[in-house]
């Protein structure tokens, strides 16, 4: 009885300590209006046994009242969804937002430049930014052209054949590009649909799971998680999955460094700048770097494409457009021909569309933010320091305010010049901006322009599905839990 007594009186003072220590903290969040966000029993029970599809309704449901943020307590964690362009644009580029909440480096198993600490993310950044801009990239576009072909002669065998989900094959393609681009060649897209599957689904789970304990407060704790199956779960689709090919790729790169002996050249490509000796760079931090911007790379991307390409076969008046454009550009043919810089340039409907595609449906629904200091955003509202900061990008995408009344439809011609100078310029960002804005995102566009192109002037894309039935996951990214279903048939050419 008094050992109990006293466990209660110290269990209060603690509490009593924490919140006054705190108490600004508590003051200022307490100012910052509530979501209407479920603490009930059974918002619990919900929470609890939610999957990717339950938390992805969750997580819309938690950052869709005020028009300027509202809160969500998740256990003892403040997350403030931030709404306005504008404070959207201050949180993104300020200095004192540039870090992650842990709650996203629960892949701290791939610290990489995704999930690492600030000084960690910033020496990697500054490393690898030259790889990714521009003047490199010219020399990664004969692989992503030689990568398409592949797809475009595996999709032969799928002519004809009714519906079938395109992500596999997106995947496939967008995960062997990756990996030439770190110069290890290894031919994924002509294996047999199990191999290409198991690894897809192991990496679904993998980001299913971090979602999961971002939403679970008592599984932030590892002693906890680490008792639970989907830490096991986690431990096997990590070793199954790319993890198993960065070994390869760390050796093959340090076998073409010795081979080349360019230590004191500028490095080819991002993965020989790893492994250079002059860097310094332990196994573990190159194999967390090449994990993470496999991770990063390949399913955004793919999903990405598989939801265009979904989109195009519900609205054919758009594909024609698109097909117009393809038709005046390179000629009445099925074949693209080799798409170098100058002609991907000159696909400014295209463009549109895939822009369109993820405003729409925007791969990255939510990006997360930690403040080192307090911040003013609208209507003096004060982020206190630590505060999850969230932006949720879905709904900034879907804003009738922003984007009018046809917000949730598919309507390309919302990105020509005229119409998007009218658009405050935070209020589009599926690679988020600022500093930590994606590495990839001209990787991005260039991959995806080269396979709708090829696919769009071969064939006809249909799909059977209605956007307003697709039932989206949270799994980090935002994916369609039915799958990507079209059936493809050759194109009639004059
Ligand atoms: C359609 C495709 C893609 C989309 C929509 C996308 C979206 C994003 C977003 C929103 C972020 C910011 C995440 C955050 O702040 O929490 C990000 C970061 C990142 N992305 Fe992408 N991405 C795509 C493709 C790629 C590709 C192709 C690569 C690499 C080849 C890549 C590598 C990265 C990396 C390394 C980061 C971390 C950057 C940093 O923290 O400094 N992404 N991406």
């Amino acid at each position: 009885m008094i050992v109990t007594e006293v466990l209660i009186f110290f269990i209060v003072i603690f509490v009593a300590k924490h919140f006054w220590v705190h108490r600004r903290f508590y003051y200022l969040a307490h100012k910052i209006p509530q979501s209407s966000f479920d603490y009930s029993l059974r918002g619990i029970y919900q929470i609890l046994t939610a999957d990717g599809k339950k938390l992805f309704h969750i997580a819309n449901e938690a950052f869709n009242g005020n028009e300027v943020c509202t809160k969500a307590w998740i256990g003892p964690y403040l997350f403030v969804g931030v709404v306005k362009p504008e404070d959207v644009k201050k949180v993104l580029n300020s200095k004192d937002c540039l870090d992650k909440p842990f709650v996203i480096k629960f892949a701290n198993i791939l610290k990489g430049s995704l999930f690492g600490d600030l000084n960690y993310w910033h020496s990697h950044r500054k490393l690898l930014n030259p790889y990714f801009g521009a003047k490199n990239l010219l020399n990664i576009i004969p692989i992503f052209n030689a990568k398409v072909k592949i797809l475009m002669e595996n999709f032969k065998k799928l002519e004809g054949k009714g519906d079938f989900n395109v992500f596999y094959s997106m995947t496939a393609l967008t995960l062997e590009t990756i990996l030439k681009v770190m110069d290890y060649d290894v031919d994924i897209q002509n294996q047999k649909s199990e191999v290409k599957n198991a690894f897809i689904e192991n990496l679904e789970k993998f980001l299913e799971i971090i979602t999961i304990r971002i939403f679970q407060p008592w599984l932030h704790l590892n002693c906890i998680f680490n008792c639970t199956k989907m830490s096991r779960q986690q431990d096997k689709v990590l070793t199954d999955s790319g993890v198993v090919f960065t070994k390869d790729v760390i050796n093959n790169a340090k076998n073409l460094l010795e081979q080349e002996d360019n230590n004191n050249e500028k490095s080819k490509s991002f993965i020989q700048a790893l492994v250079n000796p002059k860097y310094n760079f332990s196994d573990e931090e190159i194999h967390d770097e090449i994990s993470t911007v496999m991770l990063a790379a390949q399913d955004t991307s793919a999903i990405a494409s598989s939801t265009a390409l979904m989109l195009l076969g519900m609205h054919k008046d758009v594909q024609q457009k698109v097909v117009d454009e393809l038709h005046e550009i390179f000629g009445n043919t099925l074949d693209a021909p080799y798409l170098d810089f100058e002609k991907i340039s000159e696909l400014h409907y295209l463009e549109m569309v895939i822009n369109e595609t993820m405003r729409l449906v925007p791969v990255v629904p939510y990006i997360l933010r930690i403040n080192s200091k307090d911040i003013e955003i609208s209507e003096g509202y004060i982020l206190p320091a630590n505060t999850f900061i969230t932006v949720p990008i879905l709904r900034i995408h879907r804003s009738k305010k922003i984007w009018g009344e046809d917000a949730d439809h598919f309507r390309p011609e919302r990105f020509d010049k005229e119409n998007f100078e009218k658009i405050p310029s935070y209020a589009y960002i599926p690679f988020a901006k600022g500093p930590r804005m994606c590495i990839g995102w001209r990787y991005a566009m260039l991959l995806m322009k080269i396979q709708l192109a090829n696919i769009l002037l071969r064939y006809e894309v249909d799909s059977d599905m209605k956007l307003e039935d697709v039932n989206f996951q949270l799994h980090i990214t935002m994916n369609s839990a039915q799958g990507y279903n079209i059936s493809i048939k050759e194109r009639m050419v004059d």
